[in-house]
């Protein structure tokens, strides 16, 4: 695995998406339009919703993008853990009707081992505690260890947010290693610390969830994937956190000029 900036990842990402017929889009604005639902743009999904539902026909049933969003659930975890901050980019890979999980599945696979070069044995994968198919394309058609693939209930492996389309997803980890372990005895995937981080999220789109929380079939099952640029990018690296990565580091460098006070130099500017 070599070092990569985090420009490179997000133009090898769309380049290798664009080879498996995706169209390249730009980011849409981060705030919604013509949906009540959402304050900012939280996903690479939100823009997509109504080619999800099929309320409007989507210009390829391929589609990629690196999608700015803003996510405020976990704002409380900004500057104290490695991986969360609130502005990031979201690579994803979307399917309207068209490649589902079997495709969804080896091309992230493909992309990690092969693209990025990242070692299978530090690589972990969990799946929806019912999605039996997932589980048997990661064990069975792909080969990962089945130790590797681990179930989780829905808290951690199903998708939405409020109504819409939603469902199942699959979650790739990578380990970091020990040293970024909380070093208690019962650490492992699914802990809290920043030993295994949560870096993609693959959701297979196959429910519709309206007002009442009736989950509808949809007619086509699409695809909808969800990976944090910053997340990979510190992993390319082999740095600490989302804020040592390359381009977040250029820019805090400039702006540690203007303040007069230098990263890590005072560690009594961290939050309590
Ligand atoms: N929409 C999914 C997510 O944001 C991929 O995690």
């Amino acid at each position: 695995m070599n070092y990569m900036g985090l420009n490179e990842i997000r133009e090898k990402f769309l380049s290798f998406f664009e080879s498996k017929e995706c169209l390249r889009l730009d980011s849409f604005s981060l705030v919604p339009k013509n949906d009540a639902s959402l304050l900012l743009i939280n996903s690479g999904m939100a823009p997509m919703k109504k080619w999800f539902t099929g309320a409007e026909v989507p210009p390829r049933k391929r589609v990629t993008t690196c999608q700015k969003c803003i996510r405020t659930p976990d704002i409380e975890c900004v500057g104290k853990t490695a991986r969360h901050g609130t502005f990031f980019e979201m690579l994803g890979n979307f399917s309207f009707g068209d490649y589902f999980k079997r495709e969804a599945i080896s091309w992230a696979w493909e992309f990690f081992t092969k693209v990025m070069e990242i070692p299978e044995d530090i690589l972990w994968v969990t799946v929806y505690e019912e999605d039996d198919e997932a589980r048997d394309i990661w064990v069975n058609e792909i080969g990962v260890n089945p130790e590797r693939v681990v179930k989780m209930g829905k808290e951690d492996n199903f998708w939405e947010h409020g109504t819409g389309p939603c469902g199942p997803c699959s979650e790739i980890h990578v380990d970091r290693g020990v040293k970024y372990s909380c070093g208690k005895p019962d650490c492992k995937l699914g802990c809290d610390c920043d030993r295994f981080m949560e870096v993609w999220n693959l959701v297979f789109t196959q429910f519709d969830k309206d007002e009442d929380g009736n989950y509808n079939r949809l007619a086509n099952p699409n695809i909808d994937t969800g990976m944090g640029l910053e997340r990979l990018a510190c992993v390319m690296q082999g740095v600490d956190n989302l804020f040592e990565v390359d381009t977040v580091q250029n820019t805090m460098k400039h702006i540690s000029k203007f303040a007069g006070v230098n990263y890590k130099e005072n560690e009594n500017f961290l939050l309590p």
